[in-house]
């Protein structure tokens, strides 16, 4: 079979390790050949490809970022978008298409593979954690170590000087990177995008800490929080292709808010697009191996309209329809658990 193979959206730790396990089984075991498609929907849209070969993705499954390039387009806001994704299916042979990305990359999947008939197998992917038919996605987990480090080293600074150390995570949707992040590194806040906030509250739980004899306190805020209504004002930003506003920022206004009414020295580090670089943890590579192989295996067995997913530890395939449907936002009791340690 000729297979295509692309990754849309953020980048994130793992999506090599896809691809190297595509081309490993498609054309190790079974003689096909695979085709990476530059730069997401982009590289289809526009025929951009790339031949991948076994000799081309040895060594891959360290790399973090990925070898085809990415992007946010969005075909069905494209002129001729669609037609011309079909186009370049049908010119360049393609049997079936991989699809690897988050809610919008496979929005896009499965829509076309609804309106159009073509054979697509989505494979989850997002640092954000927040496709709700899996239990994880890779980058997640490489995600979450590199918060929890920087918050390590964050702490004993903040203890040196006495400061109240603010730390932006991505999780535009869902707050599961600041979540796990501030109960592995003992955040004392946790602000999540689930939990809309009150900054005199948050003000107010610091100043009760640093009563009690803390002389620090690390407050841990998700790209997406949002301050419950009336009580602070912030800018409005532009969108991307998919409706999406850019964010990064917020942790600023939590900054200033906390330094202004509670009189502590108080810094801001956000942590943005570090958390989507470098290379994948142990975890995140074996995830993004099981799923690559299983993206191909569902080829193989003729399965499509499909999405790979993480149950437990075993590895199943879902309605990708059902799949991009909804979002998975924060298990309200993993918050109470990081709650618990603070103060
Ligand atoms: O891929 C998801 C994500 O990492 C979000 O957490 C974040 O809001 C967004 O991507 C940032 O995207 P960009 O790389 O386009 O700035």
């Amino acid at each position: 079979m000729r297979i295509g193979v692309l990754n849309g959206g953020g980048d994130c730790p793992g999506l090599n390790a896809v691809i190297r396990a595509v081309v490993r089984k498609g054309e190790g075991v079974h003689g096909d050949q695979i085709v990476g498609f530059r730069h997401g929907w982009r590289g289809v849209v526009e025929g951009e490809t790339l031949e991948l070969t076994i000799a081309d993705s040895r060594g891959l499954i360290q790399r973090g970022g990925t070898i085809l390039g990415t992007s946010r387009t969005n075909p069905f806001q494209t002129p001729d978008g669609v037609a011309r994704v079909l186009d370049t299916l049908r010119e360049e042979r393609i049997d079936a298409l991989i699809a690897i990305g988050g809610e919008d990359t496979l929005g896009v999947a499965a829509r076309l593979g609804d309106e159009s008939g073509f054979p697509i197998v989505g494979v989850p992917k997002t640092i954000d954690n927040d496709l709700a038919a899996t239990d994880f996605t890779f980058g997640f987990h490489t995600a979450v170590q590199i918060a929890t480090d920087a918050i390590d080293r964050l702490r004993t600074t903040a203890e040196s000087h006495d400061r109240v150390m603010v730390v932006e995570v991505m999780g535009r949707h869902a707050g599961w990177i600041a979540t796990y992040a501030g109960i592995a590194g003992g955040a004392d806040i946790v602000l999540v995008p689930e939990q809309p906030f009150d900054i005199a509250e948050i003000c107010a739980e610091i100043e009760l800490r640093h009563r009690h004899g803390a002389n620090f306190s690390i407050v841990v805020v998700a790209e997406g929080a949002v301050p419950k209504e009336g009580t602070l004002t912030l800018q409005s930003r532009e969108e991307d292709e998919f409706g999406h506003v850019r964010l990064g920022g917020i942790s600023n206004v939590v900054q200033e808010e906390i330094g202004r009414r509670t009189g502590f020295e108080t810094r801001v580090t956000i942590l943005g697009h570090v958390l989507r670089g470098g290379t994948p943890t142990a975890y995140d590579r074996v995830l993004a191996t099981r799923f690559g192989i299983a993206a191909i295996d569902a080829v193989h067995e003729g399965t499509f309209g499909v999405m790979v997913a993480l149950h437990g530890v075993r590895i199943d395939l879902v309605s990708l329809g059902d799949a991009v449907r909804e979002l998975k936002t924060v298990d309200l009791g993993l918050l109470d658990v990081a709650r618990v340690f603070f103060g």
